[in-house]
C-alpha cells in the first residue's frame, strides 16, 4: 500500500528546500492548543522541506474579506521537523486575522507566505546561560527552541520562565512538562496569575518581577534574556531587566495590534514621489496599507516595525511611528521611516 503522506529522512534530505520569499502554503491541519489558541500546520504546495532557525517567524499575506492582511508570526515548529511549518494563534479581542485564522481556517486551505526571517532565534544569538521568558502567546518562538534542543540534544543551560493568567491558558503545557522532565539542563518555570482552577497547579504563582524572578532563577543575573510576549508583559520584563541589571536583552513581540480609532492621529493623503501615485490614509491606516491600497509595493517583513524591510524616505509631513527598533538614529534622524508602522499626520510624501 501507498502512503504518500508518509516521508523519510533521506526523502527529507533529498527535497528541494523553501528558504524564503512568496510561495503558497496549504493548510495540513489545525489542532486546539487552549480554550482560544490553534496551532496550524503548513505546507508547501510544491512539497518542498522548510529551512529556517529556531525562533523565526513568518511573513504571511492573508486575503480576508477581499482585503490583503499581512501579519507575521513566530514559527512554533522546529527546522528539525522541516516538513511543514506551524504556527499558534490566540484570539485577541477584535483581531482580525486572529480571529479569522481561529474561525475559518481549514485543512486544504491555501494561504500565501512572504517570507522567512528574524534574528531572534537560537542559532544567531548563541548564549552559553539563556533565560527565556515569556508572556502568553509569547511561548511560540520559545517552544520551537526548546524543541530544536530536544530534536539535537543541546546540553546548554537553558530556563524558561513562562507567565500564564491561569493553568487553562498555558499553551503547550504537555510539551514543556515533557521536555522539563526529559532534560536535566532545561528547567522549566510555569507561573500562573490565578490558581483557583487548579488546586494543586504544580508551577508558581505571581506576576512579572524582580523578586518573584530572582527566586525562581537564582542566577538570573548571569543569564542572558530572551523575552517574547504582548506589550504589556515586555513593558514589565523590560523593568525588571532594569532593576537587576542583567547581562543582555534580546527581545521580539509579536502579535496581533488592534488598531484602536481613537489614536488621534488622523490619517491624510499620500504622495507616492517615485510612481507619481496620491493615496490617502484612513485613521489608523499605515503607509504600507495605503500603499497596497493603490498598488504601490513594498518591501515588508514582519509588518511589526522589528526587520526594517520596509524602511522608506519620507520627504515631507509628520507620521506617529510605532515601531519595535525596525530603525537606527541615523536612518530616523535621514528621513526614513518604517511603513507597516507609520500612521500620518496628515498630508506626507514619500519615496516610492
Ligand atoms: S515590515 Fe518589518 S519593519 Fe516593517
Amino acid at each position: 500500500m501507498n502512503f504518500p503522506f508518509r516521508y523519510s529522512l533521506s526523502t527529507a534530505n533529498r527535497q528541494p528546500c523553501y528558504r524564503g520569499g512568496p510561495a503558497t502554503l496549504v493548510c495540513k491541519a489545525v489542532m486546539e492548543e487552549t480554550h482560544d489558541a490553534r496551532t496550524f500546520v503548513f505546507e508547501d504546495r510544491q512539497s518542498r522541506t522548510f529551512d529556517f532557525k529556531p525562533g523565526q517567524y513568518a511573513t504571511f499575506k492573508f486575503e480576508i474579506g477581499g482585503k490583503l492582511c499581512p501579519r507575521a508570526y513566530s514559527i512554533c515548529s522546529t527546522p528539525t521537523r522541516p516538513h511543514n511549518i506551524q504556527i499558534t494563534v490566540k484570539r485577541v479581542p477584535g483581531g482580525v486575522v486572529s480571529n479569522w485564522l481561529n474561525d475559518e481556517m481549514r485543512p486544504g486551505m491555501e494561504v500565501e507566505i512572504a517570507d522567512i526571517g528574524g534574528t531572534f532565534n537560537y542559532l544567531d544569538l548563541p548564549s552559553s546561560k539563556p533565560l527565556f521568558l515569556s508572556g502568553g502567546s509569547g511561548v511560540t518562538p520559545v517552544i520551537s527552541m526548546l524543541q530544536y534542543i530536544n530534536d539535537v540534544v543541546d546540553p546548554t543551560d537553558v530556563v524558561f520562565v513562562y507567565f500564564s493568567r491561569t493553568p487553562r491558558d498555558i499553551i503547550f503545557r504537555d510539551q514543556l512538562e515533557f521536555i522539563a522532565k526529559r532534560f536535566k539542563n532545561v528547567t522549566i518555570h510555569l507561573v500562573v496569575g490565578d490558581d483557583s482552577e487548579e488546586p494543586h497547579f504544580p508551577g508558581a504563582k505571581g506576576h512579572i518581577g524582580a523578586a518573584l524572578m530572582q527566586s525562581l532563577v537564582p542566577d538570573l543575573q548571569e543569564r542572558e534574556i530572551f523575552m517574547c510576549g504582548p506589550e504589556g508583559f515586555m513593558k514589565a520584563a523590560r523593568e525588571m531587566a532594569r532593576q537587576i541589571s542583567v547581562t543582555a536583552l534580546h527581545e521580539e513581540s509579536f502579535g496581533e495590534k488592534i488598531t484602536i480609532d481613537d489614536t488621534g492621529d488622523p490619517g491624510g493623503e499620500v504622495y507616492f514621489a517615485l510612481s507619481g501615485k496620491h493615496g490617502k490614509c484612513a485613521p489608523g491606516e499605515t503607509l504600507l496599507e495605503a500603499a497596497l491600497n493603490v498598488a504601490i509595493w513594498i518591501e515588508s517583513s514582519c509588518q511589526q516595525g522589528v526587520c526594517g524591510s520596509c524602511r522608506i524616505r519620507m520627504t515631507q509631513g509628520a507620521v506617529d511611528m510605532n515601531d519595535l527598533g525596525g530603525l537606527s538614529d541615523e536612518e530616523k534622524a535621514g528621513g526614513y521611516v518604517l511603513a507597516c508602522c507609520s500612521r500620518p499626520r496628515g498630508a506626507v510624501s514619500i519615496e516610492a
